[in-house]
């Protein structure tokens, strides 16, 4: 049973990126099951001063895991082949360790540009929506109809899908025979959600909700693995809130408290140009996307960000009041903790967090680079 999935708490910008990096060290692959370049996985990685930004490939990829994007995802051929190119520099081998479902969806130039020109719901207006929109009408172009070539591609794609066969078709599989059969050979799969459980299209917050499901169903849909494979759940959640597009932010801070939230978190969201909203850590909702994911452990990231405040909030609308305020921790203790000590008022934070989601916190985020977090186990 060695998939573990690595799914988003709330609205995306969790930290999956780096999560699900460095958790693909000790796998063999690492897969994307759904959405497409509207996700900007952000991952410094050791030795390197600016971050990768990875949209289709999964993250694993720096890590030296196999990078499978699934049929549950959408891709935009330009973009992966400069994503390729760009990592191609640092990971020679990185075509020999890529591989792209025959069954993902294309977007093409005529769903960027409805999607450009559209009212879009929170879109980042890449054209995600409206390839996934195709995919369902039954109209969609596929990977293997890139491939093919011929007339049943529109005229803006044929170069592309040539560039695209020459230097990627030997990467394009049916990724579910080859998971299956890596799976069957014992191998440790890493699955890595895009967004998160709260823009679900079935679960999160309808209609400010993205075009693909987020939650735990789409590892098997995506992937085409069955449910026994999944031998563990991880829901990534930062100790504060943000969120960037339509829809509600109860938990939403305003002012000073906010602006310096976005200021020391660099909460410029990169597919929008906008800077995110931020707000206290929605418990009740962080409880509810446990039960959904069937969670076994949450990882709670950007603790750094939080250091210095001298209070910090728990918002959980089921209770009266719906804040409650506990005490904040300093730059050491976050810097000093490890799994066999944390400074007392982290660990209270965290225990009133796993209390309240009866979900063990495993581990917790301190900064962007790959190595700094720390496993509580
Ligand atoms: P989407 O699927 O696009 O929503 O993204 P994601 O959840 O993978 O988020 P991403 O990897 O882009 O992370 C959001 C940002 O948080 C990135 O800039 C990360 O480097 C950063 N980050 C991750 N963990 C931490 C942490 O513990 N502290 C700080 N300060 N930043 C972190």
């Amino acid at each position: 049973m060695p998939v573990l999935a690595v799914l988003g708490a709330h609205w995306g910008d969790e930290g999956k990126g780096k999560i699900a990096a460095a958790l693909s060290r000790d796998a063999h692959v690492c897969a994307r099951f759904q959405g497409g370049p509207n996700a900007a996985h952000s991952v410094l990685a050791p030795g390197r001063t600016e971050p990768w930004v990875l949209r289709m490939v999964p993250s694993g990829i720096l890590s030296g895991a196999v990078g499978v994007v699934g049929g549950g995802c959408v891709i935009e051929p330009r973009m992966l082949l400069n994503e390729v190119a760009a990592l191609r520099a640092a990971f020679p081998d990185v075509t020999d360790r890529l591989r792209v479902s025959l069954r993902a969806h294309v977007i093409t130039a005529e769903h960027r540009e409805a999607d450009r020109s559209g009212s879009g719901v929170g879109s980042t207006r890449m054209g995600v929506g409206l390839a996934y929109r195709d995919k369902a009408a039954r109209t969609g172009l596929r990977v293997r109809d890139l491939l093919a070539g011929g007339d049943r591609l529109p005229a803006d794609l044929r170069p592309v899908a040539e560039e695209f066969a020459d230097l990627l078709g030997g990467c394009c599989v049916d990724e579910v025979t080859y998971l299956r059969d890596r799976l069957d050979a014992g191998a440790r799969v890493v699955a890595e959600g895009a967004q998160g459980s709260r823009l679900d299209l079935d679960h999160g917050d309808y209609p400010y909700v993205t075009s693909s499901n987020t939650t735990v169903g789409a590892v098997l849909t995506g992937l085409g693995v069955g449910p026994r494979d999944i031998a563990s759940v991880l829901l990534v959640t930062p100790a504060y809130v943000t969120k960037v597009g339509g829809g509600e932010l109860p938990s939403r801070l305003y002012g000073e408290l906010n602006a310096e939230l976005q200021e020391r978190g660099e909460e410029l969201d990169r597919a929008t140009d906008l800077m995110r909203d931020t707000g206290w850590l929605d418990v009740g909702w962080l409880r509810a996307a446990c039960r959904l994911n069937q969670a076994d452990g949450i990882v709670m990231t950007k603790f750094d960000v939080l250091a210095g405040f001298p209070s910090i909030g728990l918002y959980d609308e089921d209770r009266n009041p719906a804040v409650r305020m506990v005490p904040g921790w300093s730059a050491e203790d976050v810097a000093t903790a490890s799994g066999g000590s944390e400074a007392p008022y982290i660990a209270a934070y965290l225990a009133e967090v796993e209390r309240r989601c009866a979900t063990p916190v495993v581990a917790a985020g301190r900064g962007q680079g790959l190595d700094d977090w720390w496993w509580r186990g």
